[in-house]
């Protein structure tokens, strides 16, 4: 039981163990510190008494003690007994025949809500935001443009002199280059061509392609759930979007060699994107060991046409979000120095996804 606690008391999550009437049997250190209690004094207690707005926290326990599944609940706030407001990920898990009286394990981590791009309903609304001006303009753009590059084939043909056609040859090839830029800012905009699909058959498509790019010098680590069911997706554009993604950490890093990536993929319960709740969800977590997105980027890395690369568009992820949206799905990052994170959430029944 010593070493039990020794190991619970070094993992960085906050871990409470509850008995069935919800009385505290243990309380790791991460939790203490997280909650601002002692274990000493809150053993024994209710664990109605460790906030002082328990109700939040009390709701999903009496929902796990009762359906006697798993539950987890992101970006919640509890209100700490000194008043303090904290917001974190929480996940209750049943436990069942435990030998030592525990019925409930919560698992309790912080959210720095500043620095990971949030799953808020406002996040959401700002990129629609986002797209329906891109879409304004790309529309404001292509018109004029088609007529730019109409009277200029017109004014060519009527050209007294054959070499002026050079000029007219640059408008329209200019006009070209920012048609398809205007494109590519709307992203794939073909209907989604939903298939039963398995998750891990798009990431080894992915792995072949980044392992030719870097001439087979890329480290890929995968960390594969293979219980993960067949769920609809379009194939073509997961690809597309997961390759983004697992291309700018080839990018970023110093060198193919050293650059590492690591795939893996998780079931998820109780997937909620906005307001929509998905009881099955699945997750796929992206992470490198390159030097980390530029911090001046963090906060709009999922912006179209912003980069950090001297060649790059800015389009990578923008697509790759916009592409995970349309499966009505989440698409976020974390990144520090050494370690970068993408996490892709996919609701599995997908009722929600759109398919215009
Ligand atoms: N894994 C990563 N590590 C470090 N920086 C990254 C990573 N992924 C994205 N970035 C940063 O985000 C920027 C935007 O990426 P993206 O939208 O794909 O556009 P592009 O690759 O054309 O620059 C990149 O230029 C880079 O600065
Ligand atoms: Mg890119």
């Amino acid at each position: 039981m010593h070493q039990d606690q020794d190991i619970l008391d070094n993992i960085s999550t906050g871990i409470i163990a509850l008995d069935a009437q919800l009385c505290v049997v243990a309380l790791n250190a991460a939790g203490q510190a997280l909650l601002e209690i002692s274990e000493t004094r809150y053993v024994g207690c209710h664990a109605r008494q460790l906030l002082l707005q328990p109700d939040n926290l009390l709701h999903g326990l009496q929902q796990v003690a009762r359906e006697k599944s798993p539950l987890s609940q992101r970006g919640i706030s509890l209100m700490l007994l000194g008043g303090q407001e904290i917001h974190v990920d929480m996940m209750v898990t049943p436990v069942s025949e435990s030998q030592c009286d525990i019925a409930l394990l919560v698992e309790i981590q912080p959210v720095d809500r500043l620095l990971k791009i949030s799953r808020e309903e406002g996040l959401i609304h700002s990129q629609e935001t986002t797209r329906a001006v891109i879409r304004g303009l790309a529309h404001e753009i292509k018109n004029p443009l088609g007529g730019v590059r109409g009277a200029a084939q017109l004014l060519a043909r009527a050209l007294p002199d054959e070499s002026l056609t050079e000029y007219t040859q640059v408008i329209i090839r200019e006009a070209d280059r920012l048609r398809d830029l205007v494109d590519r800012l709307l992203g794939p905009n073909q209907k989604l061509n939903l298939q039963q699909r398995n998750i891990h058959e798009v990431l080894e498509h992915v792995c072949n392609l980044i392992t030719a790019e870097s001439n087979n010098q890329v480290t890929i680590v995968r960390d594969y759930d293979p219980s993960l069911p067949e769920f609809p997706a379009d194939r073509a554009q997961m690809v597309q979007a997961v390759l983004n993604i697992v291309r700018n950490a080839l990018q970023a890093a110093e060198s193919p060699r050293q650059c590492q990536i690591t795939l893996r993929t998780r079931a998820q319960r109780q997937l909620t994107v906005g307001a929509v709740r998905h009881r099955l969800g699945c997750r796929v977590d992206i992470i490198d060991n390159g030097p980390g997105v530029p911090d001046d980027l963090l906060h709009a890395v999922f912006a179209p046409m912003v980069t950090g690369r001297a060649d790059g568009t800015g389009l990578g992820l923008s697509i790759a979000q916009s592409i995970i949206n349309r499966h009505g799905g989440l698409l976020e990052c974390e990144s520090s120095p050494g370690l970068t994170r993408f996490t892709i959430q996919l609701p599995m029944e997908c009722k929600n996804a759109q398919t215009d």
